[in-house]
């Protein structure tokens, strides 16, 4: 949506204008998956895809939403957010409405519009997209200080504690952190972070939906990290670690005998895909592509076989991308189960992809994938209109 009718739809709901235009973005993962829980290191990158939330103070006691596709208003009142948990549409923002005003940040008022472009369960974290944007007004409008570390963090806490998933920092830090042509390099135990320029030279990243029918991702997602958890506790009974991503692959290859079944290959992938994160960063910093599209295989592989997050659709995306000559490496992204991969595509080579991939995974299928033009942005943004 353009947006001069985005601004006119405000007006038309809200029969005021727009003042304010605040974005955060949606995000891919280069590599590093199913690891941010686990302390472990991943290399985000922010999506020109965003939650864009155009804004204006009211000053009254209830934060009115519009949305882009979807008619009426959603209000909700400030002095009772902990009551929308069940909230359909915007939960998510009662949610960071609730934890902010918890901190000690005044809610106030507002109009707000929502025009978010990231496709909903599509792997791209469109729930922290609108998180971080909500997070970021509400900042805004309170004329409060803050950090943008901060606004993932609360984001964070409202779709665990409020929405009820249990994801790692991963989305809502890339929505809100991201730079322009970087990856994030993050350090989930200790959110120190590196940015690495994302330079594929004569190729680039193409995002691939596989367009999978959204089913009980959330629910799934929690018993992944159930299983880890369990193969913490016993690595602990031999090993000082704090979390999973601590145990190098050789420390592994010597407690594993303490682990069995699904618990004993969810451990497996975290500790080899941690490793796959250092050497990919290694492999883009030093401009070897061929190596950093072997490791996205590699990591796809063990989402498949041993995280067990992949399903034929994503199975069959990527290994259509991986038969073409011009596409170096090919994976799933975010919490799997559905959703997007990524390929890296010689970029004079991008159109005849698409059109191959997308035919031969309709075939095999029987419903289209999409494929979606996508830049790496900066995080959040903060705009008068
Ligand atoms: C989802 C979660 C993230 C991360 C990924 C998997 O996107 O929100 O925290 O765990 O899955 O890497």
């Amino acid at each position: 949506m353009e947006r001069t009718e985005a601004v006119q739809a405000f007006e038309n709901v809200f029969g005021a204008k727009a003042e304010d235009l605040f974005t955060a973005a949606g995000r891919i993962n280069v590599i590093g998956e199913h690891v941010d829980y686990c302390g472990g290191k991943v290399f985000p990158a922010a999506l020109n895809l965003r939650c864009n939330v155009y804004g204006r103070k009211t000053g009254g006691n209830s934060i009115r939403m519009a949305f882009r596709g979807i008619d009426g208003i959603v209000e909700i009142e400030t002095d009772k957010l902990d009551s929308y948990k069940g909230l359909k549409i915007g939960n998510y923002q009662a949610g960071v409405a609730y934890f902010l005003q918890k901190e000690g940040v005044e809610i106030v008022g507002c109009d707000l519009y929502y025009d978010c472009t990231v496709p909903f369960g599509s792997g791209l974290s469109s729930s922290a997209a609108i998180e971080v944007a909500t997070a970021v007004t509400l900042c805004e409008y309170a004329g409060v200080e803050y950090d943008k570390v901060h606004l993932a963090l609360v984001s964070q806490r409202a779709e665990n504690e409020y929405a009820g998933v249990n994801c790692g920092i991963m989305d809502q830090f890339a929505s809100a952190m991201g730079k322009k042509d970087h990856a994030v390099l993050l350090d989930c135990s200790t959110l120190e972070y590196e940015y690495v320029p994302l330079q594929l030279g004569e190729y680039c990243l193409v995002v691939a939906n596989c367009n999978k029918p959204h089913n009980l991702v959330e629910s799934k997602y929690n018993v992944r990290r159930q299983e880890v958890e369990t193969a913490l506790k016993a690595i602990q009974t031999v090993l000082p670690v704090k979390c999973l991503a601590e145990v190098t692959p050789k420390q592994f290859a010597e407690v594993r005998y303490l682990l069995s079944g699904v618990v004993e290959k969810r451990a497996e992938h975290v500790v080899m895909e941690c490793a796959r994160v250092h050497s990919a960063v290694e492999a883009l910093k030093a401009g070897d592509l061929v190596e950093l599209g072997r490791l996205l295989n590699e990591s796809h592989y063990s989402l498949r076989d041993l995280y067990e997050v992949t399903g034929k659709e994503l199975d069959a995306l990527s290994a259509f991308a991986r038969k073409e000559n011009a596409c170096l490496g090919s994976r799933m992204i975010g919490a799997g189960f559905g959703g997007c991969t990524i390929s890296i595509v010689k970029k004079t080579e991008v159109e005849g992809f698409v059109r191959r991939v997308g035919k031969a995974y309709f075939d095999a299928i029987g419903y289209k994938a999409s494929f979606y033009e996508t830049s790496i942005e900066d995080g959040v943004t903060v705009e008068k209109l």
